[in-house]
This record gives structure tokens, sequence and C-alpha cells, in this order.
């Protein structure tokens, strides 16, 4: 099965892990589209555009029969647009997994880490209040402006990201916060952070696993017991170091192809 992914970097390669570790026969193409990160503060049109370009991509050159868009931000500008213009692709997005989160709150106070463009998304504020007519609970929510840069230049344990962090966090951490939902796809990236600064037993959600379960549910019948390959194209630059790093989980350890997208 060939799969598209996206993200404006390195950040939906966690979403890869996930499907390489549960997965197995895929064929993925992943585009980092570091030229233009980061999504998530730029504006709804801009980010629509290269979600439309993208996926043109993967289906021409690549020929995808699925397509996940491995961003929270991408997902809450461009997913309709690409349901509506590609009927024929499976389409599969991003969310903050906010549900999950108030279904394992004790203290019912949750913080939401996402980019500015996610969280003033029409997508998360409907989400949210749909949510709130269920459950009760206090949402403490963090734009995490110029995190993204920061992971993507590979300060994953840099002091200064560090201290960004500790500025958004403390005050969650006074509030009673016990769970955090990471609503980008980059932040699994910082999580060791995360516990040193909110306690070890601070409960975080990703959601890359759902993901694979989601794409799982798709095609159960098209899995073949092969190695699953990916290769991962690149616009702008990239930190190799960091591919390396994030996919050095995986179980199976298949094949990694890593290009930039004009060199093919
Ligand atoms: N990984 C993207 C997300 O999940 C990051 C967006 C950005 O580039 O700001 O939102």
């Amino acid at each position: 099965m060939k799969v598209g992914v996206f993200d404006s970097g390195l950040g939906g390669l966690t979403v890869v892990q996930s499907l390489a570790n549960s997965l197995k026969g895929l064929e993925v193409f992943y585009i980092a589209d570091t030229l233009f990160a980061p999504y998530g503060e730029k504006t709804k049109e801009q980010i629509l555009k290269h979600s439309l370009d993208i996926t043109n991509y993967l289906i021409k050159a690549h020929d995808i029969e699925a397509l996940i868009v491995a961003c929270n931000t991408a997902t809450s500008a461009a997913i309709i647009k690409l349901r509506e213009e590609f009927p024929n692709l499976i389409v599969i997005g991003t969310e903050p997994g906010v549900k999950p989160a108030m279904l394992i709150s004790e203290s019912k106070s949750i913080g939401v880490l996402a980019t500015p463009a996610t969280l003033g998304g029409e997508k998360y504020q409907k989400l949210l209040k749909d949510l709130s007519l269920e459950h009760e609970f206090t949402v403490y929510e963090q734009a995490c402006k110029g995190l993204v840069e920061q992971i993507e230049n590979g300060k994953v344990s840099h002091v200064d990201t560090h201290k960004m962090l500790t500025t958004w966090l403390e005050p969650m951490k006074e509030r009673n916060v016990d769970t955090i939902v990471l609503g980008c796809t980059h932040y699994p990236l910082i999580s060791h952070l995360i516990k040193e600064i909110m306690g070890a037993n601070i409960k975080l959600i990703e959601t890359g696993s759902a993901i694979a379960r989601r794409l799982e549910s798709f095609i159960s019948n098209n899995i073949k017991d092969e190695e699953t390959k990916i290769k991962v194209f690149y616009t702008g630059k990239i930190k190799k170091d960091m591919i390396d790093m994030i996919l050095k989980n995986w179980e199976d350890g298949g094949q990694i192809m890593v290009r930039e997208l004009h060199e093919q």
C-alpha cells in the first residue's frame, strides 16, 4: 500500500514511526515541507495551497492510495478541501487528542500545547465546544510560538527550549494540570523536557498510534507481510541526524531513503 504523509518538517515522522511499528508492507512517501515551515505561523490560505500542491505531487509522482496529514495545523486548514478535491483518496487527518485527555485526567485540568494556527482554527474551537457539552473540565491552552523551529534545528534538549517550555508549563503545573495534549506532531520530540518540568507522572497525549489504527481500519485486506519502506523528501533544509534519531525506535527496521525533493 502506497501512503503519502506530509508535515511542515520533521514532526510528522513521529506519526510515521507509529505507522511503521504497527503496520507491515507500507510504502511511505513522506514530504517534509521545510522550505515553508513553520506552518503554524502562516495564514490558512497559504497552508491550504501547500497542502493541495503536496497532495497533487504525491498522487502524480507516487500514485498514493492514502494520504495522512501528519500535522494538526494543516489538518485544521485543509482537511475539508482535501477530501472534496480528492474523493477517491483515503484522507486521514491529525487532531489534538483533547477527548482522550479528558477521559484520563483525574484533576479535570488539562493543558493543550499547539501552534497558534491550530488553536485559532475553527476545527479546534468546535472540538472544544462540542466536548464541553459532555465533560466538565478546565483547559489551559498554550500557543507555542517558536517551538517548531527549535525542534527543526535539532535543539530538542537545548537550554533555550527548556526555558521556553518552563515559562509555558509552570502556570499549568500551579493549576494542577495532570494531562497535556501534544497538539502538534513535533512535540513528542520534546516530551522528555515536558516530563522534566511537569514531573514524571504527567500524562502526555499524542496521536500517532490512533492514526495508525485508523489507517489499518481502511486497509486490513491490503496488508502484505513485507518490509515497510520509507522515502523522506524535504523541500528546504533538514537535520538528517534528527531523522535517524526519530526513526531509531523503529522496531521493524525496514528501509529508509532521504532526498531533497527537487533532486529526483
Ligand atoms: N507538526 C505540525 C503540527 O502538527 C507543525 C506545524 C508547524 O510547522 O508550525 O501542527
